[in-house]
């Protein structure tokens, strides 16, 4: 870069001009001269000088008007103006319009001149710098924005994309929910079926065994009869069988219609779900009943403690399946193997509400989990065979189809206790 310092001076007098120029010359700069102002704005333009000494009268062009051109075509440009009128109105004008010194004629000492050459020159260098350091930092905010710009794209573009692989596996979930909860219906009434055969096996069995021992009995009786062999005794006989085999048969059948009733019922609710007025004890005994193949084979004891005749218009079906999964889960996870529990079965109705508080007297379920129980999918005993649904299935019915609330309070190894609410009043 070329750092020779170049003045020009714009003065008609050439005794000034000559001067100056001598002094400056020898001071390292490189001096242009012009006589007037038309010549000096031309100069300027071509030769950029590093500062301008303009005199205020000459013909022609005066210097007030190439203040202005060079304020107009370089403002960074230092002009100082060398005037001898000796006015300082002219002076206040000059600066006004964009001289950035004003020197008077004559000058006696041109190191006086040097020194406010210097100086503009300095200031001119300030606001150069200045500039371009703002320039540089604007580039650079620029850059900034723009890059930040970049990764607020990239970024909205990720979240979305993130969204929409998360709305879609959501879905997934959904659907997988959906068919889990529907096999867990099907898998509970599955188990009730497996139920009713086991238990119908009973009194059915019973009533072969007494209805073989009749047709045995009447054979002999019949032979006894034909041969002509009868004694009194015979028929005593007879009469005390056939009325023990009619007491057992007619015992058991109604034991077996009794079962298929309350099985029918507590399936077909659990399946149709539709709403009808019941008697709330006699319907926690059926669904007891349909649960004692399961129930019997522990030394649990289950209490139900529920007024008489408390007539509910609800949805037994609901009722069945929440019952169903409490005390299924009391079997499950409560008790260790040959424990024998309490569960009790506490209702009340309270104004517009049948309050339920079913308890065993098991494990209880560990701190961290116990606010997890009704979360799809939670299971502790997955490895098992769990899936995680009961307790969701039961939270669902409790507060969507009953229009209850249901909360879960435990203490490890002092039992667990459900208390749920059905609104009567919907
Ligand atoms: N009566 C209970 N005693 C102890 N833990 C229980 C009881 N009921 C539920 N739980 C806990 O809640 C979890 C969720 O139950 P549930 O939703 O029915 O799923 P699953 O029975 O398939 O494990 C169980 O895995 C168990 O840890
Ligand atoms: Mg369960």
């Amino acid at each position: 870069m070329d750092t020779t310092r170049k003045m020009l001076i714009i003065d008609d007098d050439s005794i000034v001009r000559e001067s100056i120029s001598d002094f400056f010359e020898d001071s390292g700069y490189e001096v242009f001269q012009c006589i007037n102002g038309r010549d000096g704005i031309e100069t300027m333009r071509s030769e950029d000088p590093t500062v301008i000494l303009c005199d205020l009268h000459m013909p022609g062009i005066s210097g007030l008007e190439v203040i202005d051109v060079v304020k107009e075509e370089r403002p960074e440009m230092p002009l100082i103006v060398v005037s001898g009128n000796g006015v300082i109105k002219d002076a206040i004008e000059a600066v006004s319009r964009g001289a950035w010194n004003y020197v008077m004629k004559p000058i006696y000492d041109l190191a006086e001149l040097e020194l406010s050459v210097d100086m503009v020159i300095e200031k001119a260098d300030l606001i150069r710098n200045n500039r371009l350091y703002k320039e540089g930092l604007e580039i650079e905010v620029e850059k900034r924005t723009r890059e930040l710009f970049d990764l607020n794209q990239d970024l909205e573009k990720r979240v979305a994309e993130r969204t929409s692989e998360l709305e879609s596996s959501i879905k997934v979930i959904k659907e997988a929910q959906a068919k889990l909860v529907q096999s867990e219906k099907m898998a509970a009434l599955g188990g009730l079926v497996a139920g009713v055969a086991h238990e119908i096996n009973t009194p059915v069995g019973v009533g072969i065994t007494a209805a073989s021992h009749m047709e045995t009995a009447t054979k002999e009786f019949e032979k006894l009869f034909e041969e002509a062999q009868m004694k009194r005794s015979d028929l005593q006989s007879f009469l005390a069988t056939s009325k023990e085999a009619s007491r057992i048969l007619l015992t058991n059948l109604t034991r077996a219609a009794q079962l298929i009733q309350g099985f029918k019922q507590v399936s077909v609710d659990q399946n149709t779900g539709g709403k009808r007025v019941i008697d709330f004890k006699e319907y926690i005994d059926k669904i007891l009943m349909s649960l004692h193949p399961k129930i019997k084979v522990t030394k649990h004891n289950i209490l139900v403690d529920c007024p008489d005749k408390l007539m509910v218009d609800t949805f037994p079906g609901a009722i069945s399946q929440i019952l169903t999964n409490l005390i299924m889960n009391s079997l499950t996870h409560a008790y260790d193997e040959d424990e024998d529990g309490d569960i009790i079965i506490k209702v009340r109705e309270t104004g517009k509400f049948i309050d339920v508080e079913y308890h065993d007297d098991g494990k209880g379920i560990d701190e961290q989990h116990i606010n997890h129980v009704f979360d799809p999918f939670f299971t502790t005993k997955r490895a098992s065979g769990g899936t995680g649904l009961g307790m969701n299935i039961v939270y669902n019915l409790v507060t969507q189809k009953l229009g209850g609330q249901i909360n879960c309070e435990s203490f490890l190894g002092k039992g667990t206790l459900f208390h749920f609410t059905i609104d009567i009043d919907q």
